[in-house]
């Protein structure tokens, strides 16, 4: 066991950790892990949306006074990449989000819990050295839903992330080839008592599709409402279009997270950088706009930086640091992505993150975006 909790030589970035990862989980774990909607065309957009954007190096900076530190929603981060938040950290380790809070307190990283950790929101709380926040799937059951929310402030988080890009659960074949049953949602560690209820068939037509498959079903009055019941820092996951961050910020959010969940539930989509310019043009600077999705290199993180996020968050990597060295793994994943990102900054000429922005970009005349 202790062996698990070494980094294994010849890791020495982020993506070494994949292939070891695969040898370790069985094959239905690693297909929820890795696997993607259908036939993945955002999962590998989302990567290679980041591969063509080059850089412009510069020389002879002043670095005096430089540094990676930051404030989001009040609290302190000393670096702008957080744990994204993803569910069953138990098909890793026994030890599930404890193992993973350990090493994201170690990484010196925020994390966001998902409503479908494999331990309860207290717990990881209790285990935390590092700011948390709490990311909620807003139940049928809205009465549950708002105790969840309570429990989380209680608790002491930090935030709340709301997810609102996975209504409906998707098809994912590579989980569906590999055989992988998600349990039900009333015995996930945070939902225990929750009555679930799908949506009778007449309320929605006779489409089979909608028939029994739509978990969640958080609406826009559901974010006005959640307005109104906390004060905590509310932040939307999964905005993908200037029109919804305009609607998220009537409503009164604190936070917008560009994501495409990893391109796990509607394929097609385009890449979460590709539409962040967008977003962050639209929003204007009135809230914090975060990106996730196929971050796997310190230049990636710069590169949503520059093209106007305020900070990012990664998911896969993670897990899989989690599978093969549990909270060392998570650590070690942080720190590579941290150290390759500072890299990047001193090769730009950035001695903070203020200084990141389009001028870092290579366009096809040479100059910055
Ligand atoms: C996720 N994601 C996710 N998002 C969320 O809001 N609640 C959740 O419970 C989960 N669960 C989850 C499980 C697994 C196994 C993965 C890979 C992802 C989406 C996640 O927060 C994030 O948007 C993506 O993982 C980011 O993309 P990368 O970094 O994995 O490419
Ligand atoms: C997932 C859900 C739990 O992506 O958000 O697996």
């Amino acid at each position: 066991m202790a062996q698990r909790f070494e980094i294994p030589p010849g890791v020495v970035a982020v993506a070494d950790y994949e292939p070891l990862a695969r040898e370790i989980l069985s094959p239905a774990a690693f297909a929820y892990y890795s696997g993607g909607a259908a036939d993945e065309l955002t999962v590998g957009w989302n990567r290679e949306a980041f591969d063509r954007v080059k850089l412009r190096p510069r020389v002879l900076t002043d670095f005096a006074g430089g540094g990676t530190m930051l404030t989001l929603f009040g609290q302190t981060f000393e670096h702008p990449i957080l744990l994204a938040p993803t569910a069953h950290h138990g098909l890793a380790l026994p030890e599930a989000e404890i193992a993973t809070v350990i090493g994201a307190a170690g990484g010196r990283a925020g994390m966001v819990v998902s409503t479908e950790a494999d331990v309860t929101l207290e717990e990881i709380a209790q285990a935390a050295r590092t700011p948390l926040w709490f990311q909620l799937y807003v139940q049928h059951d809205r009465v549950f839903t708002q105790a969840l929310v309570r429990r989380a402030e209680a608790a002491g988080y930090g935030a709340l992330v709301v997810t609102v890009d996975a209504p409906i659960h998707a098809f994912r074949n590579r989980e569906q080839r590999a055989g992988y049953v998600p349990p039900k949602l009333s015995e996930h560690a945070n939902l225990r008592g929750l009555h679930t209820r799908h949506i009778a068939a007449a309320e929605l037509g006779e489409s089979l599709m909608f028939r029994g498959f739509l978990d969640v079903t958080a609406r826009w009055d559901d974010i006005a409402r959640l307005r109104e019941w906390t004060r905590l820092p509310l932040i939307l996951k999964g905005i993908m279009t200037p029109e919804d961050a305009e609607r998220a910020l009537a409503l009164g959010v604190d936070g917008l997270i560009v994501s495409n969940h990893g391109g796990r539930v509607l394929d097609s989509v385009p890449a979460t950088l590709d539409v962040l310019p967008a977003i962050a043009r639209t929003v204007a600077g009135r809230v914090p706009v975060l990106l996730d999705g196929g971050i796997r290199r310190g230049t990636d993180v710069l590169k949503a930086l520059a093209l106007g996020a305020s900070a990012v968050l990664v998911g896969r990597p993670y897990l899989y640091g989690l599978a093969v060295a549990g909270p060392a793994g998570v650590a070690h994943v942080l720190h590579l992505l941290r150290s390759e990102f500072e890299i990047a900054m001193v090769l730009t000429g950035c001695a903070t993150l203020a200084d990141i922005g389009p001028a870092v970009i290579w366009n096809r005349e040479g100059g910055g975006a």
